[in-house]
């Protein structure tokens, strides 16, 4: 059956995700194709991508390797079942995943997205400590305004209000560290702010509050994305390694939208130089092509399973499509592509315009911060009393207008181009945004 994708249809059964569906159906914006950093609508603009998606197309659109890569494997095995039987590309991606993460890293569970690295890391927290004979290590920590995926364990040590008020009573025996956005000392800083490694200490609080004996894991972004880009403070992820360390809490890095690439370095481990025990990741492991996730595990938290009989099931745990074949060369491809176009060490180099290009928005108009790191960028805005959202939100819609495509989460405005962005284009999307700022009420 063909489908003319471009004409018009009912757009009433699709319940669009985290999404005003009203109002979307009313007027909707329809993408129909992209390219590189492009996308096209279906009214046949071209639309500068200043998200990468949704934090994940870091190599850019329809990039040929990986569709090829797609193509050649749907028709040579498209599928293969993920429990006790195997297929080579799963193995050579884990393979190729560990070659770029930090020394330390050695282990690679498959998953088909952020949430579910998520979950399965804060499982594998508490089954890990039981191995080792801990069993009342099940309490876990995460922090104010952290994101972390949509499913029960992610929004139970979530922190973002509206993920969490809908949804009863959550997990139990779950707390959270307090958030690290201190506008009143650190706004317009560039890169970490410097005030703010103090927060952590916090920890000590949680372990004096419920017993070290209690806790199995402290879940962070090293990264804020998703509530509206939130930075460790210098000394701050250190100071949480060392706490965890010191108490044998595990650490748990979500690198969903650090990983691959977003700071100039394969991951925020790297960047800032602290090894957690564990790495949640997605997004820019297939480029966003095709779902994938995977946690990556030491070595020492992998063997703490591999002990009883070999004929055992080691973990209780696992998805139907992890590690799926195609999903597998999709995420080879996009690796492959990275390297051949240095788009991590590109990131890196660019990275400074980027920084220079966001803080000339200091002064428009409705601007009350900006903060960047790597090619990550946000720029809040002062909200309209008794309207919180709506500001940013307008702008938007202006943006699209315009034929620029930015998030906004509150009245931040989230920017996370892929990493082949150009200084042209860099200048052209803060261009467009600085017109759009001085166009809003
Ligand atoms: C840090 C972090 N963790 C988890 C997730 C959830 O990923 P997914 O939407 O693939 O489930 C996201 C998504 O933005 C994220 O930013």
């Amino acid at each position: 059956m063909a489908l003319d994708r471009k004409a018009p249809n009912d757009l009433n059964a699709f319940w669009m995700p985290f999404t005003a569906n009203r109002q979307f159906k009313k007027n909707p914006r329809m993408l129909v194709a992209a390219k590189d950093m492009h996308y096209t609508t279906s009214d046949g603009r071209q639309v500068l991508d200043g998200t990468a998606g949704l934090w994940c197309c870091n190599a850019g659109h329809c990039r040929p390797k990986i569709t090829e890569a797609i193509q050649r494997q749907a028709a040579e095995l498209d599928y293969a079942p993920a429990f006790q039987m195997g297929h080579p590309v799963a193995f050579e991606l884990a393979n190729r995943i560990i070659e770029i993460a930090p020394k330390g890293i050695e282990h690679v569970f498959y998953t088909n997205s952020g949430s579910e690295s998520v979950e399965t890391a804060l499982k594998l927290a508490i089954a890990y400590h039981r191995a080792k004979g801990q069993a009342t290590r099940t309490r876990l920590i995460g922090r104010e305004r952290g994101y972390h995926g949509v499913n029960f364990g992610g929004i139970s040590v979530g922190g973002i209000v509206n993920n969490r008020r809908h949804f009863g009573s959550l997990l139990n025996g779950v707390d959270h560290l307090p958030h690290t956005h201190l506008p009143d000392n650190n706004r317009w800083s560039r890169g970490q702010p410097e005030h703010g490694a103090y927060l952590a200490d916090d920890l000590e609080k949680l372990v004096a509050l419920h017993g070290a004996e209690t806790i199995a894991a402290v879940i962070v972004e090293p990264v804020a994305g998703s509530t509206g880009v939130i930075l460790p403070p210098k000394g701050y992820l250190e100071k949480l390694r060392a706490i965890t360390k010191k108490h044998g809490i595990l650490l748990i890095f979500d690198e969903v939208i650090t990983g691959f690439g977003r700071l100039g370095a394969p991951f925020a481990s790297q960047y800032f130089d602290v090894l957690p025990d564990m790495m949640t990741t997605a997004k820019g492991l297939t480029n966003g092509v095709i779902p994938m996730g995977a946690v990556l595990t030491t070595a020492e938290l992998h063997d703490a399973f591999m002990d009883g009989p070999e004929n055992m099931i080691e973990l209780f745990h696992g998805y139907t499509y992890s590690g799926n074949p195609i999903a597998s060369a999709a995420g080879i491809a996009t690796l492959e592509t990275y390297k051949e176009e240095a788009l991590f060490e590109r990131a890196a180099e660019i990275a400074p315009y980027w920084e220079d290009a966001l803080h000339s928005l200091r002064d428009s108009r409705h601007v009350i911060d900006v903060r960047n790191m790597g090619l990550i960028g946000a720029v809040e805005l002062d909200p309209i009393a008794g309207e919180p959202t709506k500001r940013a939100f307008s702008a938007f819609l202006a943006a699209y207008d315009k034929n620029i495509l930015i998030r906004t989460t509150g009245d931040i405005i989230a920017m996370s181009p892929p990493l082949m962005i150009t200084r042209d284009q860099i200048d052209t999307l803060i261009g467009t945004l600085a017109d759009v700022l001085k166009s809003l009420d």
